[in-house]
């Protein structure tokens, strides 16, 4: 079922924070850096060794970095893991996105990472307001932002917006928006603020912005960004043309990953099956030991479920030649259905104008 040529992304999950955002339900540690972070970086490093089972002598499509903070982990660290799989790699061609909070932007560090082999910065703005970014309880302020954005102004880069913060209205996150157009940033993260079970946030009362304050929103957001050059792609992602995310995309067109760092996912696949992993999520326990844990293979309707909750994502379709994978009889079943509904395009996969404006809706085509 399978074609031999999956692409390949690598994943390296760093867990640092200064603090815990009481709206993140990511995996991370608040546990001191130093005397922690060489010890990490050999971890992944075996562990990238010890996955050689799985990937044999696949190149990586692409590397990122993500968090947690890995703008906190030292360049030494990066280097070593960047080095220790340069043979996996495709000089020049090879996107590497590196997370970094504003704080530890700074001309040097930026200039270390590159010198590294870093080649990509995603900033963790979420807003240049700073009675929003303390709604939002981050240890940043609206000056370090502008800051952070104006030293990667000539370097590849994305920026993370959230918007539905508390307080926030329609005016001030076209102000938000306004700034990042006046940066010259080619790539933007749109997310609207979710409020995840054992986060803060979840027993806090929060005076959010109402339905159609977020509605508006969007819809600034469609017009500001679309006269400014920039083009949806995906739910939530925002650029100018030729500059999509390669390693997200990778995740949407199915294509595989390997995660390596505490608490990170994997998908590999390979002639005869597809299957998905974890690693152990807390810091010191992933130090120890770098098993696999709850493996399982995907197939079936769990398989269809999965390929919908990518694919769908990419907003104008994907060709057949975009594909990764023969798609299955029971998804390509399910799949007609939605096209007869008007949720699915007919000439190549993915979701219509009213489909994508109704995903979750559209999506349950597959269960
Ligand atoms: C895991 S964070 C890591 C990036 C970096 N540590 C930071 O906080 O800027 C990746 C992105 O997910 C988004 N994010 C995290 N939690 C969110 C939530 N509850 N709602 C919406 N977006 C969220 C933020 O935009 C953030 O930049
Ligand atoms: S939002 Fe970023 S900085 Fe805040 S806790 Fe989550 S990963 Fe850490």
């Amino acid at each position: 079922m399978l074609l031999n040529n999956t692409p390949l992304s690598l994943y390296v999950h760093l867990p640092w924070c200064e603090t815990q955002c009481p709206y993140c339900d990511f995996s991370i540690t608040t546990d001191p850096v130093d005397g922690n972070d060489a010890r990490l970086a050999e971890a992944i490093i075996k562990d990238i060794k010890h996955s050689s089972d799985l990937i044999a002598d696949r190149k990586f499509r692409s590397i990122y970095f993500g968090g947690g903070t890995p703008s906190l982990a030292s360049t030494q660290s990066i280097k070593q893991i960047l080095d220790s799989v340069r043979d996996r790699l495709t000089p020049s061609e090879t996107e590497i996105t590196i997370e970094m909070n504003p704080n530890d932007v700074s001309e040097k560090k930026v200039e270390e990472l590159l010198r590294a082999g870093i080649n990509r910065v995603s900033l963790g703005i979420q807003s240049y307001i700073d009675q929003e970014l303390q709604a939002l309880g981050r240890n940043h302020d609206r000056k370090s932002a502008i800051q952070a954005t104006n030293i990667l102004k000539d370097i590849n880069s994305t920026i993370d917006l959230i918007y539905g913060i508390e307080k926030q209205t329609p005016e001030s996150f076209n102000e938000n928006l306004e700034t990042i157009i006046d940066s010259n940033v080619n790539h933007l993260s749109l997310y609207q603020l979710t409020i995840e079970p054992n986060t803060i946030f979840y027993k806090k009362e929060l005076l959010l912005p109402h339905e159609e304050a977020i509605e508006e929103m969007e819809v600034i957001a469609k017009d500001l960004l679309e006269k400014n050059g920039f083009e949806q792609y995906e739910v939530s992602s925002w650029s100018k043309p030729g500059f999509e995310s390669n390693h997200n995309l990778n995740y949407w067109q199915f294509g595989d990953f390997l995660g390596v760092g505490p608490g990170s996912h994997s998908k590999i696949s390979n002639q005869q099956e597809i299957i998905r992993y974890r690693k152990i999520k807390p810091l010191e326990g992933y130090i120890q030991n770098q098993k696999s844990a709850d493996l399982k293979t995907i197939a079936g309707n769990e398989l269809d479920i999965d390929l919908a909750m990518n694919l769908l994502r990419i907003k104008n379709g994907l060709q057949q030649q975009d594909l990764t994978i023969d798609l299955p009889e029971s998804f390509l079943k399910k799949y007609q259905r939605g096209v007869d509904e008007g949720l699915l395009l007919k000439d190549k996969i993915g979701a219509s104008q009213k489909g994508y404006q109704f995903l979750n809706e559209t999506i349950q085509l597959f269960f």
